[in-house]
């Protein structure tokens, strides 16, 4: 979608599968995407981008900490940070889903005040068993503060 958007686009996974599918799509989009397989706790880029998509990454990851040192090297000041995360199964359910379960006032707290919350977005997905079949998904939109 950000390709087919005119966005230069690098796309990342440590799945070789996950990153064939992905393939496959940008092929059928007839789109040209720069994919890499790295781990998004050790990828160091050559350059900086202007906006970082995590789709369901976030969500995963153990070692935080180390995730946020590496979005402050890839995301330039003023970039955009876009997180799809995994919010809870159903209305009942009494908190996020997800290995690592995150409400939205923790989010914040990680990405702490070089990260500024411009939207936030909920919206109700089909998932795939056992997860699903549906779960409530959270789209944040953050911008990285400029430098002064
Ligand atoms: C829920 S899937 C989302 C897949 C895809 N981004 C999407 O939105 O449909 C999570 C993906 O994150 C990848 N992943 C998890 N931990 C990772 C890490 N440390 N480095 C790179 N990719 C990772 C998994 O391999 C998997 O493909």
């Amino acid at each position: 979608m950000m390709a087919q958007n005119g966005y230069e686009v690098t796309g990342i996974d440590f799945v070789e599968a996950a990153l064939e599918m992905a393939r496959d799509r940008a092929t059928a989009a007839e789109v040209s995407i720069a994919f890499e397989q790295a781990d998004v706790c050790a990828y160091t880029p050559q350059e900086s981008f202007d906006l970082v998509l995590d789709s369901g990454c976030l969500h995963s990851l153990s070692d935080k900490h180390k995730y946020r040192q590496n979005l402050l090297s890839w995301l330039r000041p003023g970039g955009q940070f876009v997180l799809v995360h995994f919010n809870k199964r159903h209305f009942f359910d009494w908190r996020p889903m997800g290995p690592s379960r995150r409400k939205q006032a923790q989010l914040e707290e990680f990405l702490g005040a070089e990260f500024q919350l411009k939207e936030y977005h909920e919206e109700i997905r089909k998932v795939p068993l056992p997860i699903g079949p549906s779960a409530l998904i959270s789209t944040y939109w953050f911008q990285r503060m400029p430098e002064a």
